[in-house]
């Protein structure tokens, strides 16, 4: 149980370092940097119906969203859900996640 929780803890705190290890690899990041999570692993099966679905979604304009998300300027609906982890995520993953997510099939 406590061996369970330090466990727990150790996989939090390796998180952010394993984002930068692998710099632009869009499939890796969306893994890690818990996308899936609410977006569903195929990017259109969201955890909650009020969740977009992103697969296929066009690449400039996911990248120009998750900017906004990050920085406030889009602060409308659920974003407020998404913005707590995008501290974690740089411009360049940015860049690779959108890029992956427009090759989603929709
Ligand atoms: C905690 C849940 C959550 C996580 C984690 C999350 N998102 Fe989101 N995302 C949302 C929600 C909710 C919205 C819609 C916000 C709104 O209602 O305005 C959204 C919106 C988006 C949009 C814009 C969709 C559109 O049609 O305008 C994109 C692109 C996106 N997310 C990509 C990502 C990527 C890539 C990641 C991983 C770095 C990610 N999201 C992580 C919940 C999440």
């Amino acid at each position: 149980m406590k061996l369970t929780k330090s466990i727990a803890i150790a996989m939090v705190l390796a998180l952010p370092q394993l984002g930068t290890a692998v710099a632009a690899d869009g499939a890796t990041l969306f893994k890690e940097k818990t996308c899936l999570t609410c977006h569903g692993k195929d990017g259109k099966t969201p955890l909650l119906p009020i969740y977009p679905k992103i697969a296929g979604q066009n690449a400039a304009y996911a990248l120009q969203q998750m900017k906004d998300i990050k920085s406030g300027a889009r602060a409308n609906g659920q974003s407020a859900a998404m913005k707590g982890i995008m501290h974690l995520v740089t411009d360049e993953e940015m860049a690779a996640l959108a890029d992956y997510v427009a090759t989603m099939a929709p």
